[in-house]
């Protein structure tokens, strides 16, 4: 029996600034930006949306008539919490309208928190394979006006559904995993943007990545010469290249001319989009799913990265039912009718935080069907217009 990757949405708000116009407002050389960093745009999260809205309007693209009874779990990957008790899985269940014989719980481990269910939808659905999970990576990067990190900002969320005979991606059951306490990044609970020790977190990555690498082949046997492209962790696209070109030597000439290429259709999305954190390494993965010429069974190599810290590199093959045609409209659609910011704009957008007393947002510039409206009693209030 195949586990793995049914289905896969995305979704970020239309607003987004060119990192050209930041790179002029902060002095920068544009090509910094461009091929420095990676990243061409990021998209920039009105106040009306957090990661519960993120993920409701992701999620109710995998979620319909068809598959709501059959999901059990719901797993909401996120360091951009809404409550330092209550998970913001129980709100989304209640917005997709999913049944109460569910569990719906929150994982944090930075950007790690996605594949951590990932893996822990894998091994459910093998005991359980007439079930799906839902499985979200929801979250805004926030590093603050006038850093270094502003740049590798963004937003957005992913939403999974993981099942028996998927549509995807089949996983594989090999995986191999390290955690160590490390202040890479971190965002204390007073603050509402991350501190990042940047060149060390670059480092920390791509060790990582060396480590996590090493072990699965050890595990498995595999080398690089099995694997037709690979998805990283991408916080700014240049880092996955970082990560990659730590490997590619081990790669024949004509290999290393392939992996290039579909690590260019991998990090298409990313670039225009800005980092999501747990979501960035599934963005990435439906990048290439819909930018490279993949065909069934050829084989993947995933690797997320989360501060703090911790990493794993899995793998899956392209399944036999793989068509991404809808995904490629949706993207094509979504890229044309997003909104370019002034700087102005931006930076109005990016400094309006909600208050911690009752209040009632103005909703006429988001036409989100998912919206956060306000707050009542210290409880925020959520609206889905569809
Ligand atoms: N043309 C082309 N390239 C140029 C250039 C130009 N005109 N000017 C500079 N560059 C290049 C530099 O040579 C450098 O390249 P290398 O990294 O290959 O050496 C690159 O542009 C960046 O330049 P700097 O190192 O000078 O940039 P910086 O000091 O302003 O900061 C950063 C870069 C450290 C990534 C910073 O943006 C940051 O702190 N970002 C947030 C932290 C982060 O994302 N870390 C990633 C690992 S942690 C993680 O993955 C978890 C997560 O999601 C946060």
């Amino acid at each position: 029996m195949q586990i793995g990757i049914d289905q896969l949405a995305f979704y970020t708000p239309k607003t987004y600034l060119d990192l050209v116009d930041l790179a002029h407002a902060r002095g920068e050389e544009p090509d910094k930006y461009r091929i420095g960093i990676g990243q061409s745009e990021q998209a920039v999260i009105p106040v009306t949306q957090d990661a519960v809205t993120l993920a409701a309007n992701a999620a109710v693209r995998v979620v319909d008539d068809t598959n709501r009874d059959k999901i059990a779990m719901v797993l909401f990957g996120t360091e951009s919490g809404i409550d330092n008790s209550k998970s913001a899985a129980i709100y989304l269940k209640r917005l997709l309208k999913l049944p109460d014989n569910i569990r719906a719980v929150e994982i944090k481990q930075a950007c790690y928190g996605a594949t951590a269910g990932v893996q822990f939808a894998h091994d459910y659905v093998r005991l359980h394979p007439d079930k799906q999970v839902l499985v979200i990576g929801a979250d805004i990067a926030r590093y603050g006006l006038k850093t270094p990190g502003e740049v590798t900002q963004g937003g957005g969320a992913v939403a999974l559904t993981i099942s028996a005979e998927p549509k995807l991606l089949n996983l594989d059951d090999a995986t191999a995993f390290r955690s160590e306490d490390i202040m890479d990044f971190w965002r204390p609970l007073y603050r509402t943007e991350a501190l990042v020790d940047g060149r060390f977190s670059e480092n920390v990555y791509v060790d990582f990545f060396k480590a996590v690498w090493q072990d699965y082949q050890q595990q498995t046997k595999l080398t690089i010469g099995d694997f037709t492209a690979f998805a990283f962790h991408l916080p700014f696209t240049k880092m996955g290249l970082k990560g990659l070109r730590a490997i590619l030597p081990e790669a024949s000439e004509d290999q290393q001319k392939q992996l290039m290429t579909n690590f260019e259709a991998s990090r298409q999305y990313n670039r225009q989009v800005g980092n999501l954190y747990t979501g960035s390494l599934y963005l990435s993965l439906r990048s290439l799913f819909d930018n490279a010429d993949l065909k069934p069974r050829q084989r993947i190599g995933l690797f997320s990265y989360g501060s703090g810290a911790e990493g794993e590199f899995f793998s899956g093959t392209i399944s036999d039912a793989f068509d991404v045609q809808a995904s490629r409209r949706w993207f094509t659609d979504f890229f044309r009718s997003r909104q370019r910011l002034t700087m102005t704009q931006y930076e109005r957008l990016f400094s309006q935080q909600l208050p911690d007393h009752d209040v009632l947002l103005d909703l006429s510039h988001d036409d989100a069907r998912f919206v956060l409206t306000g707050i009542k009693h210290d409880q925020r209030q959520y609206l889905d217009r569809g």
